[in-house]
């Protein structure tokens, strides 16, 4: 046969072991929201049957990442998994100096720690990013300073379908670089951006943001936990990208920043840890010596297992793989295709995470100042077993500037297959059909027990 070549478009795995997820009725749902009082985050996670809370620690491992956990090397110091992960992350991002951390927001405290300086510090200080994340605007507020996004041209557009909605704004920038810039520590950016739907950030906008940086003598940090898929839009979307392998795409993007704040969470495919990755050895030591006092012994784990770090060092490398990102690019977009068809209107482009569900638009019969994202997000809860988040956004409503009430249905890596995303897609269409049925959840019993024997009545 002389067929010409194909893509997969499948995943490229298969499944080893499996978590059987128990199936639940709408009434045992409805009774387990009561005993919630419609907290979604008080659901017991075996009383939800698609976790779509978060992309975050909740992906599957794979078998490498696993045998690498057995070779942990749990030595106090010189601990051999701490080099395989340095050595990783070396090669990967050109970095040397890496301090494991527990979680994304670890790095972020030390970061502003280290720069900034302890609380009060930073009053009269601004850190610019394209849109922080909830914890890093924590992180730089307790500090002190201010927390500036300069999200580029329609980043704030839930409607723009350009293609780098994560770029910076230029002009801004440099606007405040110019007016304040002894009153900014750092520049940071975020890729891909969360706060605005997943939004990639292209490379020429990232040398844009560096010359900048270069001219006015600040350092830039990148907030990278979806560095591989801010890669993978990069790849796709940008003139001249196409043909270029992942790990190439990833390396011009950590060559124009000065360090990293990374939760391994995400596209490092690990189920804890972060990173924080710095060029420059004597901020290194700086935050080395913040860590070991409240995290850990720095030179060899942070604050981390050394079976940990294996995961991270496999993880890191695997998410490199083009077959990987292409199908979860793939089995995202099916997912949203089929919502759009279904009428469901969700922030475009579609990001590289999540879809994020424009709640009031799904549920034009409920008052504006009730939370659409609430009664959407319970209902989806109660109707299939779903569970998806409202999350703070930096997008707009076009009508009337004013920010928008998005429930994000993230989706975990590796974890979910087809036809859980399929049956995702029908059960969201089905409460679209039904959505002047949707109203505000009441609560009306406290929270005494929570079970979902089938003849248990709520307890007052
Ligand atoms: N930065 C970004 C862009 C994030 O999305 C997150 C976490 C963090 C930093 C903090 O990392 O959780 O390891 O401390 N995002 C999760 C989410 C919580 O659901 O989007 P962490």
């Amino acid at each position: 046969m002389n067929l010409p070549p194909r893509a997969p478009t499948f995943d490229p795995f298969r499944v080893k072991t499996v978590e059987p997820i128990a199936l639940t009725t709408a009434a045992q749902r409805r009774m387990a929201l009561e005993y919630a009082q419609f907290n979604l985050f008080h659901i017991p996670a075996d009383q939800v049957m698609i976790d779509l809370i978060t992309d975050s620690g909740t992906g599957a491992m794979s078998s490498r990442q696993w045998a690498g956990m057995m070779r942990g090397d749990e030595s106090y110091a010189g601990s051999a998994s701490f080099h395989h992960l340095t050595n990783t992350i070396a090669e990967i991002t050109g970095l040397n100096h890496v301090l494991p951390t527990h979680q994304g927001r670890v790095s972020e405290r030390l970061l502003v720690e280290a720069i900034i300086g302890t609380p009060h510090a930073g009053n009269g200080k601004i850190v610019p990013n394209n849109a922080h994340f909830d914890t890093t605007r924590f992180m730089i507020e307790a500090s002190g300073a201010e927390a500036f996004n300069f999200l580029g041209e329609g980043g704030d557009d839930p409607e723009s379908d350009a293609p780098f909605k994560g770029d910076m704004h230029l002009a801004d920038l440099e606007d405040l670089l110019q007016r304040r810039g002894k009153d900014v520590p750092f520049v940071m950016l975020t890729i891909t951006c969360n706060s605005n739907g997943g939004q990639p950030v292209s490379l020429a906008n990232m040398k844009q943001v560096r010359t900048l940086c270069d001219k006015y003598k600040k350092k830039l940090f990148l907030d990278a936990c979806r560095f591989a898929e801010n890669a993978w839009f990069i790849k796709q979307r940008e003139q001249g990208q196409a043909n270029r392998s992942i790990a190439e795409i990833v390396r011009d993007m950590f060559d124009l920043c000065d360090g990293t704040v990374m939760s391994a969470r995400k596209d490092a495919l690990a189920n804890c840890g972060g990173m924080l990755i710095v060029r420059d050895e004597a901020l290194f030591k700086k935050v080395c010596s913040l860590c070991v006092l409240t995290q850990g012994f720095q030179m060899t784990y942070g604050s981390l297992a050394a079976r940990d770090l294996e995961a991270i060092a496999v993880g890191m490398t695997e998410a490199l793989d083009e077959n990987y990102l292409a199908a979860r690019r793939d089995s995202i977009d099916r997912l949203a295709g089929a919502l759009v068809g279904g009428g469901v209107k969700l922030v475009q482009p579609i990001g590289g995470h999540a879809v994020w569900i424009d709640a009031h638009a799904f549920c034009p019969n409920l008052p504006k100042e009730v939370s659409a994202c609430h009664a959407v997000a319970c209902a989806l809860y109660e109707h299939g077993g779903i569970r998806g988040t409202c999350i703070g956004s930096v997008l707009k409503d076009p009508r009337h500037g004013e920010s928008l009430d998005l429930l994000r249905l993230a989706v975990p890596r590796r974890a979910y297959t087809q036809s859980h995303l399929d049956y995702v897609a029908a059960v969201v269409c089905d409460l679209k059909r039904h959505a002047s049925m949707i109203k505000p959840p009441k609560v009306t019993v406290s929270r005494t027990r929570l079970t979902l024997e089938p003849d248990l009545q709520p307890v007052a």
